[in-house]
């Protein structure tokens, strides 16, 4: 399996206005691949615009916030060598430019090479809320796909560690995906 790395995207919608979204980035040599499902605006973006920006963030509200729809407005600055944004809140970006398709029904490959990289705060470790909130985030982001009480299960196990080590902006963001779930028990299709 290839590593993945779990960043924020951030494409161009049609009226050049960023867009922000949570997506996991697959290692392929020095390429790195974004494999969005369809239907997504990040995969129409692409299409039409092949530059992205990849943020490497500790912020996890940001992921939070965009998998439940509470708030996707995350500050942005302009990107340096490409078309774009990229989100102000990261450690550390990639700017992304897309230099093959590989064409799929479900799940087309943007290859992409990395044009410019650039940090810009320090990384101060692990945390394990974090790491549950992600978790968390992406079990909502599939709760159509899996059954729900597998969904529960999920957060019952990963809710001790936010309880354990969360600090004020993790737990903020355990309580979005908390209220998301609770509002939209959706069962698989
Ligand atoms: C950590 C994380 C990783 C994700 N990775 C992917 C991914 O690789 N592909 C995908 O289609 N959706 C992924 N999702 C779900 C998308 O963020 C979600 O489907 C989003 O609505 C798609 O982006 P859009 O806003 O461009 O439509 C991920 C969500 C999270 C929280």
């Amino acid at each position: 399996m290839p590593f993945i790395r779990e960043a924020i995207v951030v494409t161009l919608d049609h009226r050049d206005r960023p867009h922000v979204a949570p997506l996991g980035l697959i290692e392929r040599g020095d390429l790195v691949v974004i494999a969005p499902f369809r239907p997504s605006t990040t995969l129409a973006n692409l299409e039409r615009r092949p530059f992205a920006s990849a943020c490497y963030t500790d912020e996890v509200r940001v992921f939070a916030g965009c998998v439940t729809g509470r708030r996707r407005d995350w500050p942005v600055v302009p990107t340096e060598r490409i078309p774009g944004f990229r989100l102000a809140a990261c450690l550390a970006h990639d700017e992304l430019e897309v230099v093959a398709v590989e064409p799929d029904a479900l799940r087309p490959r943007f290859l992409c090479r990395v044009v410019h990289t650039a940090q810009h705060a320090p990384f101060k470790g692990l945390n394990r809320a974090r790491f549950a909130v992600i978790e968390a985030a992406i079990l909502l982001s599939r709760r159509r796909l899996l059954p729900s009480a597998e969904i529960e299960e999920g957060f019952a196990r990963l809710r001790p560690l936010v309880d354990k080590t969360a600090g004020e902006a993790e737990r903020e963001a355990w309580d979005w995906l908390e209220k998301a779930r609770a509002e939209s028990p959706d069962e698989p299709r």
